[in-house]
């Protein structure tokens, strides 16, 4: 199965990006825009996971989990992946000053690796996909756009941590908790 360790949303940040994304409508042939249930934010992506190991991906989730004490998200700001040229990914930025974010991400780093699962050699950069461009023919238009686009600050506290699965459909991905694991207390 198809795995990836994630964060949720609350509704607040959901209606956020929602608003933002309707703010772009000019582009909504250019643009597949993730829908609120696929709205998260990726710590990892474990790619394809036997069945038989999704319970030692769980139990290493819960030593991450346990180990990170909670945390509040600064969700604002709108981007583009790559930073330059043809638009891919539309983006909301995710800022956490105290460190504790990154510290959870390499936290998952360490233990998933112990667990056989390779490393991430990009820096880690938080982000909240808004929506995928197959093939950005705006000719710079969009990416324009979204760089005149403000969302937030909204601010969003985390409990935990879920482990999601990622099923691949003709349409689009569709996504469900496997297993969801409480931050503890650092
Ligand atoms: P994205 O939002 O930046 O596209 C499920 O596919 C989640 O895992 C998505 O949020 C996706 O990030 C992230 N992800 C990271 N690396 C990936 C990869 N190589 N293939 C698919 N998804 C990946």
């Amino acid at each position: 199965m198809r795995l990836f360790t994630a964060i949720e949303l609350n509704d607040e940040v959901k209606a956020a990006l929602r608003k933002a994304q309707r703010s772009l409508a000019a582009f909504d042939r250019a643009v597949r825009w993730v829908t609120s249930d696929q709205m998260h934010l990726t710590l990892k992506f474990l790619g394809e996971v036997p069945d038989a190991s999704a319970g030692e991906v769980s139990a290493a989730t819960g030593r991450i989990a346990q180990a990170s004490s909670g945390f509040e998200l600064v969700v604002g700001g709108c981007g583009c992946f790559p930073p330059k040229g043809r638009v891919r990914v539309v983006w909301v930025g995710v800022d956490e000053p105290s460190g504790a974010l990154t510290a959870c991400n390499e936290l998952c780093e360490s233990q998933y690796a112990q667990i056989g699962f390779a490393r991430e050699h990009r820096a880690f950069s938080p982000h909240l996909t808004l929506g995928r461009v197959r093939d950005d023919k705006t000719g710079g238009r969009l990416r324009d756009a979204v760089a005149d686009f403000e969302v937030g600050p909204h601010r969003h506290s985390v409990a935990d941590l879920c482990v999601v699965r990622s099923t691949l459909t003709p349409g689009e991905a569709e996504y469900a908790v496997v297993s969801r694991h409480p931050l503890g207390g650092a």
